[in-house]
């Protein structure tokens, strides 16, 4: 349940650049719904029935497995792997593109100024990092040319997505939020041909081993540095990821 008040919200939205003050409803209701069928609000596949136990221990050996990945020529230029961060048992996985130049000095995704973003995003939501909510990327590793930050190519997105899928296994989030074309694109398992606008306004479906899980797609936190304007839209998106937990939440 959300327990943010308004004013609090309003503080984080100004932080975020947001001076539009729009109610959660009204947002909500500036968006297509999820088409009748799409069950968004349908009951989850519950959680891994794993004991905590059992789950540590394959959590363990999944990021020792990601620490001494060499499975493509990102390897060779990183200087730290950037595995994921927060809690394990979160409602909410976020999920961005790629470490760039900071997160790849400190192995933590969104520590540079699109992470400090990203947090009052969290914030806006009630949310803390490390706290019901799970950060993770695409790849895990910097991609990189001639010393700036690039966008990893679909290759590389495939073949560090195996990952991703395993983290999401066992979170078992119960929503998604998808950061920026890269991660809608991979997640969706389409090509990065569609506008990230035209994914916009939806609630998509992450589909994994039977778990079905809900998606909002929204712009990347440092595409919302350099295009200000964007932010009024992104927190739309963010209203209708929270509207539709709520609904989950609400149904069981
Ligand atoms: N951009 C991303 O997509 N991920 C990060 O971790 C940092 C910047």
């Amino acid at each position: 349940m959300n327990t943010l008040d308004d004013a609090t919200r309003l503080a984080y939205l100004k932080e975020m650049g947001i001076t539009v003050w729009q109610s959660r409803t009204a947002a909500a209701n500036t968006v297509d719904t999820v088409p009748a069928g799409n069950t968004s609000t349908s009951p989850m596949t519950p959680k891994a029935v794993e004991s905590q136990g059992d789950k540590k221990q394959t959590w363990i050996q999944l990021l020792d497995e990601i620490m001494h990945c060499q499975k493509c020529h990102l390897a060779k230029t990183r200087n730290k792997i950037v595995p994921g961060v927060g809690d394990t048992n979160a409602d909410w996985l976020f999920i961005g593109e790629g470490p760039g130049f900071y997160e790849d000095q400190q192995g933590e995704p969104f520590v540079g100024k699109s992470g400090q973003l990203l947090d009052n995003m969290l914030l806006s939501l009630d949310l803390v990092r490390g706290r019901n909510v799970y950060i993770a990327n695409i790849v895990k590793c910097r991609a990189s040319e001639a010393g700036k930050d690039r966008q990893p190519t679909e290759e590389e997105s495939a073949i560090c997505m195996p990952f991703l899928e395993k983290q999401i296994a066992l979170i078992a989030p119960k929503i998604i939020v998808a950061l920026g074309k890269t991660a809608a694109c991979a997640l969706l398992r389409i090509s990065r041909e569609p506008s990230l606008s035209s994914l916009r306004k939806k609630v998509h479906t992450y589909e994994q081993g039977g778990m079905t899980i809900p998606l909002v797609i929204t712009y990347h936190p440092s595409y919302l540095l350099r295009t200000p304007q964007g932010k009024a839209q992104a927190w739309e998106d963010l209203c209708l990821a929270m509207d539709t937990l709520e609904g989950i939440q609400n149904a069981n």
